[in-house]
């Protein structure tokens, strides 16, 4: 990889979010909640929800495309497709075969993976290598998320926090000295046991920690993974400084997972940066898991906030528990 004279980055990006807002005030109706501890605790007003007889795919789709198109590319010429997703709308066909087949991407190859929060992050770190070493070409990344249909409504602890959306990018060859500068992912799957969510196989003690009979929803220990959260993100984002040979002061702009302001600011201090220096947009759509960062990036793209040249870094965590985060040299 070092000795390669082409950079690896974003060629198109696009994004894609469900019409139907939910509110705070929506939320008071539906559990024993309210719109002020809400924003005190979360820093959330409101989120994206898909209709119940809407696929979440369908998201991707037009995410893709949109990323297609301002790649400047025909679906024809995407030859693997990565989709990062926590709600699959079936295990099979995976949700990336359901979006190459209705994209058109009819010389794809397609694979689903699951980190969770940390999905984008760990696809760029596969994507850049299957480039680099000449496997493929252009490859497309869709984070797609359909979380409201595995939130139990009655569980005030967690169905305030998510939403549903879907960021993709095109990655391929840029400019030399342009591009992924560096990408470190970790995990700990010992404390993955603070954030479930159960598929084919569900052990007593986690039906135990479920309410009612909503058997297949997420279960989560917020205050665990909240203390694990704000230092997986400092030392993520010290561990790729440190890598790529950075300092904070370098980074033009941070993208962080969009779970919590409070997690966001608690890294943030740890990194000795201020609040400014990180992109925030979970007030309008909550926590959409693997989608939050691509959806962050585009909208920081779109206001004009990074330009080329200048670095990104994405820094993000989630179920498993991982971890993960990229410096970025933003190319287009
Ligand atoms: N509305 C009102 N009260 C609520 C509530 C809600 N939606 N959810 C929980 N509460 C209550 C609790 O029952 C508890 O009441 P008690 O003290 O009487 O027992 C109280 O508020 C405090 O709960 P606690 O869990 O300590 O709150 P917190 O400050 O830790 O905030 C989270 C809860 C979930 C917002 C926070 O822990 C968090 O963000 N965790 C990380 C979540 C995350 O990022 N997950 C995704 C990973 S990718």
């Amino acid at each position: 990889m070092d000795n390669q004279n082409f950079g690896i980055g974003i060629l198109g990006i696009g994004m894609c979010l469900p019409e139907s807002i939910l509110t705070n005030y929506d939320l008071e109706k539906m559990v024993d909640t309210s719109d002020e501890w809400i924003i005190k605790r979360t820093g959330i007003s409101e989120r994206r929800i898909l209709d119940k007889d809407e696929p979440a795919y369908k998201l991707g789709v037009k995410a893709a495309q949109r990323a297609i198109e301002d790649a400047g590319l025909k679906p024809e010429e995407i030859d693997f497709i990565i989709v990062t997703t926590t709600s699959p709308d079936y295990l099979t066909p995976s949700m990336s075969c359901m979006i190459q087949s209705e994209i058109g991407a009819v010389n794809a190859a397609a694979l689903d993976i699951n980190a969770a929060c940390t999905g984008f992050i760990y696809a760029l770190k596969i994507a850049e290598a299957l480039i680099a070493n000449g496997c493929y070409k252009n490859i497309l990344l869709v984070a797609c998320e359909g979380l409201s249909k595995v939130v139990d409504w009655e569980d005030r602890a967690t169905c305030v926090l998510f939403g549903d959306g879907a960021g993709a990018v095109v990655i391929g060859a840029v400019e030399n000295g342009l591009g992924i500068v560096k990408t470190c992912v970790g995990a700990d799957g010992s404390i993955g046991h603070n954030l479930t969510i159960p598929c084919c196989y569900l052990s007593n003690v986690d039906l135990e920690k479920r309410v009612h009979e909503n058997k297949r929803v997420v279960w989560m220990d917020g205050s665990e993974v909240f203390k694990f959260a704000v230092k997986a993100m400092a030392e993520a984002a010290s561990k790729v400084l440190d890598e790529s040979n950075f300092s904070i002061e370098d980074i033009k702009l941070i993208i962080p997972h969009q779970a919590n302001v409070r997690i966001i600011d608690g890294a943030a201090k740890r990194l000795g940066v201020s609040l400014d220096k990180m992109y925030i947009n979970l007030n309008k759509y909550g926590n959409i898991s693997s989608a939050s960062i691509p959806v962050a990036l585009k909208e920081a793209v779109d206001l004009n906030l990074i330009k080329k040249g200048e670095l990104v870094l994405l820094v993000g965590f989630g179920g498993g528990l991982t971890w993960g985060s990229t410096v970025m040299r933003w190319n287009r």
